[in-house]
């Protein structure tokens, strides 16, 4: 089977990317939020990132059109019944994503294959919770999605040989790199990636530098693009937060202790360029 209708399930950053990707591999996608103004912003979103790539040259207004017209927004699950593919890329919390999925698996055709965005959970236990385990898959994006190549690919103890065969090859419709990797907290790239944001964060709490200069530091000295506190700003610090729980959880090692900072941010409401603020203050930017 080929993927044809994309459904995509949360319209944050991660939702609107994977939605603006699939749009412009020529999916017929459907976005959908709880909320109007999500989907709306996500939209607008996808809109202004096709019009900075008209202006630079580099899209014609008549496949910005296009791009346009493969998407659906709504606000009801009932809209993405009869999608091949389901993505879904709601609040990273396992117990939220049980619970929406068990609702999808009433609603959705017997044939469409779910698939989690999850940046580390179990996908046997939502693929279980879900009532379909055969077709539930990790498909994990990397942010921003439009730039990053990067899908890792996980199946659960159950997912079928063709449920993975169907989220590798959409990867490969749009335009992405699938690597798959077996489940196990994080993946391959938060489980290297997320103790390094997490250190540079016990590294600011300890004082050893300023949030300008550890960034500026793994720039010059490690030749990262951007700092680690830059780009927890960039991941979310509340997702950031919840995976490094989740390992410190799971793994039961020490190593894995959440930095106050990220705890402090996300009780504050200060979550990253999401919000406005988080080690940086975006509102100036
Ligand atoms: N959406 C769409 N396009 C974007 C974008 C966005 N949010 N941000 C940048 N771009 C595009 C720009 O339009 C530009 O396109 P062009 O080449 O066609 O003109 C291109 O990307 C380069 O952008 P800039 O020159 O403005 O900026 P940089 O050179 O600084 O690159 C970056 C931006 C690629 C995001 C770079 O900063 C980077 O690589 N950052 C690290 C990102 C990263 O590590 N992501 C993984 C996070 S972990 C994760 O997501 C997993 C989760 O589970 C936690």
């Amino acid at each position: 089977m080929t993927v044809k209708k994309l459904g995509v399930l949360g319209a944050g950053t991660m939702g609107a990317g994977i939605a603006q990707v699939g749009a412009q591999a020529g999916l017929q996608v459907t976005l959908v939020d709880i909320d109007q103004k999500f989907v709306d912003k996500a939209l607008a979103g996808m809109k202004k990132n096709w019009e900075k790539s008209v202006a630079k040259g580099k899209l014609s207004e008549e496949a910005m059109k296009k791009y346009l017209d493969n998407i659906q927004i709504s606000c009801s699950n009932d809209d993405l019944k009869d999608c091949d593919l389901l993505i879904e890329v709601i609040v990273e919390n396992i117990d939220i994503k049980k619970k929406v999925f068990k609702e999808l698996n009433e609603i959705c055709s017997p044939d469409t294959v779910f698939a989690s965005n999850t940046s580390g959970f179990s996908i046997t236990e939502i693929g279980v919770a879900s009532g379909r385990p055969e077709k539930m898959v990790g498909m994990h994006f990397f942010n921003p999605v439009p730039v990053m190549k990067l899908v890792e690919v996980i199946p659960g103890v159950e997912t079928s040989p063709d449920t993975i065969a169907l989220a590798t090859e959409t990867c490969q419709v749009i335009g992405k790199t699938p690597i798959p990797a077996k489940e196990a907290p994080g993946f391959i790239v938060n489980r290297l990636l997320v103790p390094y944001l997490n250190d540079a964060a016990h590294a600011y709490d300890e004082g050893v530098a300023s949030v300008e200069a550890i960034d500026e530091a793994m720039k010059l000295g490690a030749n990262m693009p951007i700092g680690p506190l830059a780009l927890c700003d960039l991941v979310g610090i509340d997702v950031l937060l919840n995976v490094v729980e989740y390992f410190y959880k799971e793994f039961g090692d020490p190593k894995f202790r959440p930095a106050q900072a990220l705890k402090n941010k996300v009780r504050a409401g200060h979550y990253g360029i999401k919000t406005g603020k988080g080690f940086y203050d975006y509102a100036t930017k």
